[in-house]
């Protein structure tokens, strides 16, 4: 049969796909899968034309809108001149990427480093754990519970989720996994005000002796040579921690020698407000990763910048890592626009602005449906809504998935018009809405979205 035979309509593509593609990636998370034709700014459009304003934007990949103005010419440009070279072979675009992140870090740190580009995210993970084992010499690593690293298999082993790993035999250098600061649900019972920082001292303590496996003393050094933090947790569901925790954990890890290795993956590039979202901790990461939205989701590039020390020519010589798509033209192309987009653009004080009126939009929410929404919180346009049981802290994830379903129906009316909402569900419970609008919306589009979950949450009322 042709190829173009096999297009024709929902149902056959449903049907085509049933029997020819794996189940394994994310697409049977919504039974039927969902099928879209178009974008543009924050709208999918469904094949009947009707808009989806949507509040996750390929988890922050494509924060600066859909089919942005800018970035598609400057894709289209790099098309016409050079689309493709070998990785090999150096291309401007490439070195001026890296350039540019360098500096930044630079100037913002006071640090020197050199940026190391690969394709994906959880490749860009992979590279940075072999400049830690490199560097350290030490396998082992400390990583967040509810953090998220990847799926290949070395991310797999520093993300917490059992389930990632469950199937695929021995982790021997999975990493120890510390309680992150989620203070709604602090795993010691404890209020933030007054707290003092346990979770912090009980990490920390974890130095005090041998016996805690963790540090020989007559040594003086620890098993594990670094700790991977999220600033922002992503796929744990947008829990914002509070400045003080870092802070300390900075110094705990500096008098351990362990590097701190700052996952930006989902956060970076202005989600939080910041350029990095650890700006919003006061701590300086020895290596930063980096990946999706700074192409905007055109073409992959992801990458990691380390500080000097740890990846000097002598230290990480050529060859040390490769893949035939990292580097690649579009990519950067896309990536050098987009940079200087944000520098003559004030992301910081349009992202925190259009992130306080939305913020400030769901605690309204949130008040009208006190016994659906336990928690609303956010740092620039990274905001998160946790649904709970009509007690304010069990979490109700049926209902979180029967929301979500409901939005992607595409039949909420709005202004004489119909409507679907993306959302995305994340959490350590998967109970929360993790929002990452565009950062093109506007503040009627915010309306629109506050308004269009109104009617979500009214249609999903627990009788
Ligand atoms: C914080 C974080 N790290 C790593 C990854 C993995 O990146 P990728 O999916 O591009 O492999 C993700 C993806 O969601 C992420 O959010």
């Amino acid at each position: 049969m042709p190829i173009s035979e096999t297009k024709t309509n929902t149902a056959e593509l449903l049907d085509l796909e049933r029997k020819y593609c794996s189940f394994g990636d994310t697409v049977h998370y919504v039974e039927p899968p969902k099928i879209f034709v178009g974008c543009e700014g924050c709208y999918l459009y469904d094949e009947d034309g009707t808009p989806y304003l949507d509040l996750q934007m390929w988890y922050s990949a494509a924060s600066f809108g859909y089919k942005n103005p800018r970035l598609n010419d400057a894709l289209k440009r790099q098309l016409e001149r050079l689309p493709q070279l070998a990785c090999q072979y150096l291309h401007a675009e490439k070195v001026e990427v890296a350039a540019r992140i360098a500096r930044y870090c630079e100037q913002r740190f006071g640090v020197k480093g050199r940026v190391q580009f690969n394709v994906g995210g959880s490749q860009a993970i992979e590279d940075s754990l072999k400049i830690v084992r490199n560097y350290t010499g030490k396998n082992l690593v400390f990583a967040f519970m509810g953090g998220y690293h990847g799926r290949t298999l070395g991310a797999s082993a520093i993300t917490s989720s059992y389930r990632y790993r469950r199937r695929y035999g021995h982790f021997g250098d999975r990493a120890q996994f510390v309680f992150y600061p989620y203070c709604f649900r602090c795993i010691y019972g404890l209020k933030r005000e007054t707290c003092n920082m346990y979770c912090e001292d009980q990490f920390a303590r974890l130095f005090d002796t041998e016996y805690h496996s963790v540090w020989d003393a007559k040594a003086q050094t620890s098993e594990y040579g670094a700790f991977y933090i999220e600033p922002i947790q992503g796929t744990g569901g947008y829990v914002i921690p509070p400045r003080e925790y870092f802070t300390r954990l900075q110094e705990t890890c500096r008098k351990r020698n362990i590097l701190i290795v700052d996952d930006e993956i989902q956060m970076g590039f202005y989600r939080t407000g910041k350029f990095w979202a650890v700006e919003h901790l006061g701590i300086t990461p020895d290596i930063i990763v980096f990946g999706k939205a700074l192409t905007n989701g055109l073409n992959p590039l992801a990458g990691i910048w380390a500080r000097e020390e740890l990846i000097t020519p002598e230290l990480f010589p050529p060859g040390s890592t490769h893949s035939t798509f990292s580097s690649n033209t579009l990519g950067t192309a896309v990536a050098l626009e987009n940079l200087k987009m944000m520098e003559e653009e004030d992301y910081e004080q349009m992202v925190m602005e259009k992130g306080a009126w939305f913020v400030a939009g769901l605690k309204e929410l949130q008040l009208r449906h006190r016994d659906m929404i336990g928690d609303v919180d956010g740092l620039g346009l990274a905001l998160r809504v946790e649904i709970c049981k009509p007690d304010g802290i069990t979490p109700d994830r049926e209902l979180a998935d029967q929301i979500f379903a409901e939005g992607l129906k595409g039949n909420l009316e709005a202004r004489g018009r119909k409507y679907g909402l993306v959302l995305d569900v994340g959490g350590y419970y998967k109970n929360v809405f993790t929002i990452a609008p565009s950062f093109t919306s506007s503040r009627d589009e915010i309306d629109l979205a506050l308004e269009l979950l109104d009617q979500l949450f009214r249609r999903c009322r627990r009788s």
